[in-house]
């Protein structure tokens, strides 16, 4: 099994594309933030049957954490992160520093509204802004074919095309479906902060996400009614639980396609999200 040893500088990961490319091969972009999981690991599996060559990224991107947000426990693995993508179709690894992403005098950012508003902007107000930019500046220095992002952060996967129409970025934007575990919980890095109580109650999350997703009842009842089952399994705080408009974001009405349950709640300083398509 070769291994792969990260390109640190910019300029290296677009030598990396361009000798791609000069050898005719599709290439694939997966943004992580590292601490890999089998979530990550299908999103490389996944783009790696679409292109020739999958480049996967790590930076723990700081501008997307607010101050008292977990940036600095934020967990860092990359050793274990190479190694477990030595064993995928993954062919490259960008991990730069904060200070080749974010050089002294840097003074740009992205702004963006639509599917942006409410929802993880009604907690984290500086999120999407963070991700937005680090993601743009990603894409424009691989420019690869195809980039994916995870639908477990659904609110961000509908961000990122948003930015990447609005910007005329020449990349296609991927969705890859949530990877979870036996009970249903969405795989996620900060799963590792939970406690086995914790990690018990954060299983039912996916039940009441379903009960959602499948109710008859009128949308502001079935939300109420998952609020309540969220406290009631033991989650100290419910930041929303609703069923939106699948493309917009926006209060579903009578023209309204495609539907998303939406969810994300606290076990103490933890936030869980998960989300589910509405059929
Ligand atoms: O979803 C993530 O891991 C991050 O938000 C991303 C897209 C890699 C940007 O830092």
């Amino acid at each position: 099994m070769a291994s792969l040893t990260p390109i640190r500088r910019i300029d290296g990961l677009r030598d990396y594309v361009r000798g791609q490319r000069a050898e005719g091969r599709r290439v694939g972009l997966v943004p992580t933030m590292g601490a890999l999981h089998d979530g990550h690991l299908s999103l490389v599996e996944a783009i790696g049957k679409q292109v020739d060559a999958v480049i996967v990224s790590i930076f723990v991107n700081p501008i997307q954490f607010a101050a008292h947000e977990d940036l600095d426990t934020y967990p860092r693995h990359e050793a274990e992160d190479l190694e477990k993508l030595a064993a995928t179709c993954a062919t490259a690894v960008f991990a730069p520093s904060a200070g080749e992403i974010y050089p002294t005098g840097f003074a740009t950012s992205v702004a963006v509204e639509g599917p942006a508003m409410g929802l993880e902007t009604d907690i984290r107000p500086h999120f999407f802004a963070g991700v937005g930019l680090v993601v743009t500046k990603l894409l424009l220095q691989a420019l690869p074919d195809l980039a994916i992002f995870g639908e477990k952060d659904y609110q961000q996967l509908l961000v990122i095309r948003r930015i990447v129409s609005d910007l005329d970025i020449p990349v296609e934007i991927v969705g890859g479906p949530i990877i979870r575990e036996a009970d249903g919980l969405a795989m996620s890095s900060r799963n590792s902060y939970l406690s086995s109580g914790q990690r018990e109650i954060a299983g039912r999350l996916n039940l009441v996400l379903r009960e959602l997703a499948e109710a008859s009842d009128p949308p502001d009842i079935a939300e109420a009614k998952a609020h309540d089952a969220l406290l009631e399994a033991g989650f100290s705080a419910v930041d929303y639980a609703c069923v939106r408009d699948a493309e917009t974001l926006a209060l579903p009405d009578k023209r309204t396609a495609r539907r998303r349950a939406l969810i994300a709640a606290r076990l103490g300083d933890i936030r869980l999200i998960d989300n589910m398509e509405v059929r």
